[in-house]
């Protein structure tokens, strides 16, 4: 099957994120097509690109059972958005501890006194598998309506073997769904310490049981922990991760959200894929990770949320060091959409719209494999065809919505999903 889209306005996207590239050869390295382009797709790849009337001389406007045409109507076509960061499975709410932080309580003291990680674990233990599976459902469902073609879904509210299974099992069900994006599945056992052992017993305990499990299982492609004072330190994440990549795991770590704990100079060690938060990382593990080909994934959404600084994403541009944006969607932090990333990079931080969308697209999309191998966060023939038709026919529309999606048609692999206006 063949669908065409006629009259895209301009395609913008970022063929290739080269941190030794400068940001005028960027932005003028035909990322942005002209208007009038027709995007042709055949199956779920993009076959070609070519002028309308290219396309109209060879399809025609007919459609037929071998043929579907969509007229795009002039408006801007960017990538699927891919959200490398997401905690997708939890139950509960955490809503009242925002009154706590306004009196003046740190996130390691919202924990110490029962909220935080272990007040989710306990809400997620309670629940079924069906009532999370619905929650998923929904979740998933609003990343899409928001743009996200791929997500990445963390376990960590489990923090036993069995519920740790259980979220990784019912993350992997959702992928029976039709018209929800594509999954990558992260294991987080290094989360937190569940309540009733001390953390060394709890790191034995996932070193001897949990991760073996996960790994016999085959349900996660990728690990990662939570390194920061207070939760699993260099050495201890080293130790998981190492175990993790041996047993064929890919790596990411969450590092430095709070303060420099060395997780920079861990990460570059390990040549995880991701680094995530990383926001008071130095200057050596940023120059470390970007040695070692390690991306930086930062969460606008968690100092958003928390009422913290941002990170200095000028500074990373400055450097050429490559960085992405994930949602961290978690029970903090309850946004699952990355044009919201983009209008706090682009509108709160002054970051380019088209470096700040290389962050949500081709960026991200280093950091984890589509199942069947196909290239996604660009718009190129043989990528995979997933694009965001917006509301708009200036591509820069795509960071200056934060409030409702930007977003009024999605091509998921190449069914079209025209969202509710
Ligand atoms: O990435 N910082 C660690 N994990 C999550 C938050 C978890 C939570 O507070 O429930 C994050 O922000
Ligand atoms: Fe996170």
């Amino acid at each position: 099957m063949r669908k065409v889209f006629y009259n895209a306005g301009p395609i913008a996207h970022m063929s290739n994120w080269n941190n030794k590239l400068s940001l005028d050869e960027g932005v003028k390295s035909q990322n942005i097509h002209t208007k009038g382009n027709a995007i042709i797709c055949k199956d779920n790849l993009i076959e070609k690109i070519v002028t309308t009337e290219e396309a109209v001389e060879e399809f025609g406007i007919t459609n037929h059972s071998e043929l579907i045409t969509l007229d795009l109507r002039g408006k801007a076509v960017v990538p699927g958005f891919v959200d490398a960061h997401t905690h997708l499975i939890w139950a509960g709410d955490r809503s009242r501890e925002v009154s706590w932080r306004m009196e003046g309580l740190s996130y390691s003291e919202i924990a110490s006194m029962g909220g935080g990680i272990n007040y989710t674990v306990k809400a997620t233990r309670n629940s079924s598998n069906k009532e999370l599976k619905t929650l998923g459902l929904s979740r998933l469902n609003q990343a899409l309506r928001h743009g996200t073609t791929h997500l990445e879904a963390k376990s960590g509210y489990g923090l036993d073997t069995e519920t740790e299974l259980r979220l990784l099992e019912v993350a992997q069900s959702l992928e029976n769904e039709n018209n929800i994006p594509a999954l990558t599945h992260t294991w987080l056992g290094a989360h937190s310490t569940p309540k009733g052992l001390t953390r060394a017993q709890y790191v034995e305990e996932i070193l001897s049981e949990q991760l073996p499990m996960i790994l016999d299982q085959g349900i996660a492609q990728q690990a990662d922990v939570f390194c920061e004072e207070g939760w699993f330190t260099v050495e201890e994440a080293e130790q998981i991760l190492s175990q993790a990549n041996n047993g064929g795991l890919d790596l990411r770590i969450h590092i430095d959200e709070f303060k420099d704990c060395g997780g920079g100079e861990l990460a570059a060690d390990l040549k995880v894929r991701s680094a995530d938060h990383a926001h008071y990382t130095s200057e050596n593990g940023r120059q470390a990770m970007d040695s070692a080909g390690v991306n930086t994934g930062f969460l606008p959404g968690t100092p958003y949320s928390m009422g913290e600084q941002w990170p200095n994403f000028i500074e990373m541009v400055d450097n050429f060091y490559q960085f992405s944006f994930g949602s961290d969607f978690n029970p903090n932090c309850r946004t699952l959409s990355l044009p919201f990333m983009g209008s706090i990079a682009v509108q709160r931080c002054g970051l380019d719209p088209l470096i700040a969308l290389s962050a949500v697209t081709v960026n991200p999309a280093k950091t984890l494999d589509r199942n069947d191998g196909v290239e996604q966060g660009v718009i190129k023939e043989g990528g995979i065809c997933n694009l965001n038709v917006l509301n708009s026919e200036f591509w820069q529309a795509w960071a200056l919505q934060p409030g409702i999606s930007p977003v009024e048609t999605t091509i998921l692999e190449g069914n079209i999903i025209h969202h509710q206006l």
